[in-house]
């Protein structure tokens, strides 16, 4: 049995990550989906809120379960009992730094194994960023993320909404 740790932001969820989900939900036998609390982080949506958004978005999906985490991914991993990290990987540009984390965190436990998964074509160009900015100037963003997360993110955009 062997579980998989997928930890990353999700602010919000998109195509990119459930591609990623499902690719690694082939592969291993539970994947946790794993929400940092990152209190030096500005976030457009509390954990809570992306925690709700992802669970609606994976409907009957089996093998799959989402989770909050603060502090080191590692110490989460050991937590949870998985034997692997998983992080998607789009372009050469994220390999520099994912490339550091992955042995950052193989020198913290050597019995876990960081996995890089490449993203389809179709979400290489994806980022939770550049989907806030195309939502925040009136863009279509339904293409890019779940259908439950388009309301939200539409709002939570929307001039003068407070962010939490
Ligand atoms: O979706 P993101 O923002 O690219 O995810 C980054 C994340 C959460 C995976 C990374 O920042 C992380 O693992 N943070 C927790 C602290 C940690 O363990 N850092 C790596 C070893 S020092």
């Amino acid at each position: 049995m062997i579980t998989a740790l997928y930890p990353g932001s999700f602010d919000p969820l998109t195509h990119g990550h459930l591609d990623i989900v499902d690719r690694a939900a082939g592969i291993f036998d539970r994947v946790v989906i794993a929400v940092l609390e990152n209190p030096s982080k500005q976030p457009l949506f509390t954990t809570g809120e992306r925690v709700a958004m992802i669970r609606e978005s994976l409907g009957d999906r089996k093998g799959v379960e989402v989770s909050t985490f603060s502090g080191l991914t590692i110490d989460f991993a050991r937590q949870v009992g998985a034997r692997v990290i998983v992080r998607g990987l789009r372009a050469v540009s994220d390999f520099e730094s994912e490339f550091q984390m992955a042995l950052m965190n193989r020198r913290l436990e050597p019995d876990v194994t960081t996995v890089f998964i490449p993203t389809s074509l179709r979400h290489l160009f994806l980022s939770s960023s550049l989907i806030k900015e195309l939502a925040e100037f009136g863009g279509d963003i339904s293409e890019f993320v779940p259908a439950n997360v388009v309301g939200p993110l539409k709002q939570r955009l929307t001039a003068g909404t407070p962010r939490p």
